[in-house]
């Protein structure tokens, strides 16, 4: 039987942004346009504006000039979960199934698939989605480069590059005022930013939820470096980092989102800890969301660019439910199934994680 040709997509961008999403973007509508002939339409903020059913169509040059921009000119939000939405219900909060409200948004443009932009929580959804029949390809995205399946999301090593020059300059301040500077920078429960900037901006202490720490290690490998000579140090901890007996400092929860634990603010604890067991001045910086923003390095343009084409040419291929992933330096692709609600996380003995230790710097055990 022949396949029916496919006329008419969707394409969103869910959970929290991160540098290359336009890219993505414009590669899978001037692919779809260029190469295929299709309609395509925008879904504004993720699955809210599909709950909400706002989406718009997608003309070629709405995609033009966006390569270099960072955010998302679709929108998006970390908060929306089609499946469990929460409604305020007088003083209550109720949690509602609205996936079929978006499953007919869908159909009554006559969208046949969508491509589906995000991270882990973004994935999770859509493979219910993938359950109820909607066909979706999914690209991963997000700064953390915690996605399961593949060797690297775009985003991870912009979010990597600002995370390193704002290293680079907190090494002089600490220098000059003979301080620990303690760097606290994202990535949830992956150490993947902690690592690659840690040791790329020469981190004296990297601290990640993967090689939980113990304070007195950490305070001991900053005396150290003072009895030998060197007046100040430099911490870069992961916003996830663990403390052995288990403790993760915990920023804020967020009722109804997908992952509704918002974390940060391990900088300021441990500089107030490390100050009072080593007498030293202690000053933290909390990076956030800055390291979300600006312009994608050039490596993120590419790699967005090739996701973005790669998601559509699946789609067309008749391929659906799946993941785009790098693997081993080789494009293939993944069952969303297989993806949903893991994570990858920086294996104990990973090469970088040697080769800091061998340059000398402390993972505070
Ligand atoms: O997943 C990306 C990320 O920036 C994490 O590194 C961070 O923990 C979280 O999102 C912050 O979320 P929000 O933007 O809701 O504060």
């Amino acid at each position: 039987m022949p396949v029916k040709r496919m006329r008419s997509i969707a394409v969103m961008t869910g959970g929290g942004d991160c540098p290359g999403l336009n890219a993505v973007i414009r590669a899978v509508v001037k692919t779809a346009i260029n190469r295929y002939g299709l309609e395509v339409w925008g879904v504004h903020d993720g699955y809210l504006g599909l709950i909400e059913n706002r989406m718009d169509r997608l003309a070629y040059n709405d995609v033009s000039n966006i390569l270099t921009v960072g955010g998302t000119i679709l929108g998006t939000s970390n908060t929306a979960n089609p499946f469990r939405f929460a409604v305020q219900a007088g003083r209550r909060m109720l949690y509602q199934d609205v996936s079929d409200r978006c499953l007919r948004a869908l159909a009554d443009r006559g969208i046949e698939a969508l491509v589906c932009i995000g991270g882990d929580g973004t994935m999770a959804t859509a493979a219910q989605f993938a359950k109820k029949g909607l066909a979706l390809v999914g690209v991963p995205k997000t700064i953390d480069n915690d996605l399961y399946g593949t060797d690297v999301t775009f985003g991870f090593d912009t979010a990597v590059t600002t995370a390193t020059e704002a290293i680079d300059k907190v090494h002089t301040t600490a220098s000059s005022h003979h301080r620990v500077m303690i760097v606290e920078v994202m990535g949830r429960y992956a150490g993947w930013i902690a690592l690659h900037a840690g040791v790329a901006g020469g981190a004296d202490v990297i601290l990640i939820p993967e090689i939980p720490y113990e304070l007195p290690k950490i305070c001991e490998a900053v005396l150290g470096r003072s009895r030998r000579g060197k007046r100040f140090s430099i911490i870069v901890a992961a916003e996830g980092a663990k403390a052995k007996d288990g403790r993760m400092i915990v920023r804020t929860r967020i009722a109804g989102s997908p992952d509704p634990i918002r974390l940060g603010g391990i900088g300021p604890w441990l500089a107030q800890e490390i100050g009072a067991c080593t007498s030293l001045e202690c000053r933290a910086v909390i990076l956030g969301h800055v390291q979300r923003g600006g312009t994608p390095t050039p490596q993120d343009r590419a790699l967005a660019t090739t996701l973005g084409h790669a998601a559509l040419e699946l789609l067309m291929k008749g391929v659906k439910n799946h993941l785009v992933v790098l693997k081993d330096g080789q494009l293939s692709s993944l069952p969303l199934h297989r993806v949903a609600g893991r994570i990858r996380t920086v294996p104990a003995h990973h090469a970088l994680v040697r080769a800091a230790r061998a340059v000398g710097t402390s993972f505070g055990v």
